[in-house]
């Protein structure tokens, strides 16, 4: 679509079956869009395969804009992704990252590690601990089932493309979405069982509450304005986790692949890391502050390889865009992997280069700059930032200060395989072998 976009300019018509969308490719246009029209273009498009996922309750991310989505909203910033609530995972983070660092050290010398498997395995035990606590039954059946909601073909078939069907809505919609929404309710409802039973026992002080904790004690407390039903809190927990995951360990793969490709950069981030570092026996959160490069870093992985990058909305009311007409219902797609590569904002914009972030005008993530806007803009940001960036940055420090980094034999930084794959979150094709050499050793304390 970047390439499409060359050809047909920042706005860009396409039509596919019943499904109209506009493709925004320019941070101007992205602009007027967002700045511009109030609450128009709050709400994400639908879909019968989405619908049919959230029969149960609305979750946060696909939940209309309104009253509900905007009470859960409330609830996500203030209560489970809060900067108090994030620091109280901290604990949470150094364990899993120390216990990554153990994974890599044990792997046979001379071996190459599939550091992909051992980033998801990371991501996902930090998230399902912070969620969920370590109280998970069948917790590797549930890992995948969350995954595959990341699999277009699991949501998405022919009614979504003909909405207005009467024939295909008489047809049942896909038993592989029906049998995974079944098996993921049932996973859910164990998990939420298994909180109440230790809540009825008197188990858990405020300290060691994990995010369904914190919304089943909402629910308690009666709070008139949002409604969280068991299927609400099914729906917000599957939302928080599916959104986690893919998208901070898919960013924390491309960091690790775009300093192989480039060994000035890998060695610049290392020997930060393990001048202000030195001395520790493992990586602790309070040092990270000072690793200023290896923020740049990320910011500039996610430039090039934003995960969610073209952040679905919908047009609520007939609206004017850079002089053409929109009618309501129309989907957006604002391109961000476009723009954050466009020339015209970036000087050599397909150069991984750390730097530009740290000379130039300080982007941040707040998607008021719409030249680079990784976490999305406006009233639906991702409210996960400061959960994602404190997961990716104490993971990046682990490797860069733990261990020295060789690509496997006959793979050189030109030839490193930076294909991306088709899907809901732009992922790496080629697996991520690498050999991990230990350099400071590990100690548990
Ligand atoms: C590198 C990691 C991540 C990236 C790049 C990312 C990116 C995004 C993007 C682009 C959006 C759409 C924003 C828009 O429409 O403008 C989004 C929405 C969302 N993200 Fe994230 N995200 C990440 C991690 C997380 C984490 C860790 C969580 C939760 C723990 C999370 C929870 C959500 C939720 C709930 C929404 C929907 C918000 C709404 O519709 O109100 N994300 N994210």
């Amino acid at each position: 679509m970047r390439d499409l976009s060359r050809r047909y300019g920042p706005l860009m018509l396409i039509r596919v079956c019943e499904r109209v969308a506009v493709v925004v490719s320019s941070a101007e246009a992205a602009r007027e869009i967002f700045k511009g029209h109030d609450v128009t273009f709050e709400q994400r498009p639908s879909s019968p395969g989405i619908d049919e996922l959230y029969r149960h309750g609305e979750g946060i991310i696909f939940a209309p804009y309104g009253d509900q989505w905007r009470q859960l909203r409330r609830i996500v910033m203030t209560e489970l992704l809060s900067a108090r609530r994030v620091e109280a995972f901290r604990r949470i983070r150094e364990d899993e990252a120390a216990r990554l660092v153990s994974s890599l050290a044990s792997a046979p010398p001379g071996q190459v590690v599939n550091v992909g498997e051992r980033l998801d395995e990371f991501i996902a035990d930090a998230g399902v601990r912070a969620i969920f606590s370590d109280r998970l039954p069948d917790r590797t059946v549930f890992l995948k089932m969350v995954r595959q909601i990341d699999d277009i073909e699991a949501l998405f078939d022919l009614h979504d493309l003909f909405p207005s069907s009467r024939l295909l809505r008489m047809i049942p919609w896909g038993r592989k979405a029906e049998r995974h929404r079944q098996e993921l309710l049932r996973l859910m409802d164990d998990i939420l069982r298994s909180h109440e039973e230790r809540r009825a026992a008197g188990g858990g002080g405020d300290e060691e509450q994990d995010m369904i904790d914190v919304l089943l004690r909402i629910q308690k407390e009666d709070d008139m304005r949002v409604s969280l039903t068991q299927g609400v809190i099914r729906a917000v927990l599957t939302d928080l986790f599916g959104a986690a995951v893919d998208t901070s360990s898919t960013t924390l793969q491309w960091a690790m692949a775009e300093l192989m490709a480039n060994p000035r950069v890998l060695e610049k981030a290392q020997s930060e890391t393990r001048h202000f570092l030195a001395g520790h026996a493992r990586v602790q959160e309070v040092e990270l502050n000072k690793l200023s490069y290896m923020k740049a870093v990320i910011k500039e992985t996610l430039r090039m390889h934003p995960p969610g990058s073209l952040a679905p909305r919908v047009c609520l009311g007939d609206c004017k865009i850079q002089g053409y007409d929109v009618p309501q219902g129309t989907i957006i797609l604002t391109n961000v992997y476009a723009i954050s590569r466009d020339p015209k904002y970036w000087e050599n914009p397909d150069m991984f280069m750390p730097e530009r972030f740290q000379v130039d005008k300080a982007f941040d993530y707040k998607g008021l700059d719409f030249e680079y806007t990784p976490f999305g803009t406006s009233r639906r940001i991702c409210p996960g930032i400061n959960f994602a960036t404190a997961n990716i940055e104490i993971a990046l420090a682990s490797l860069l200060y733990h261990f020295d980094w060789k690509l496997p034999l006959g793979v050189n930084p030109e030839n490193l395989d930076m294909t991306e794959v088709f899907g809901i979150t732009a992922k790496r094709k080629a697996e991520l072998l690498l050999h991990p050499i230990p350099h400071i050793p590990h100690v548990d304390e």
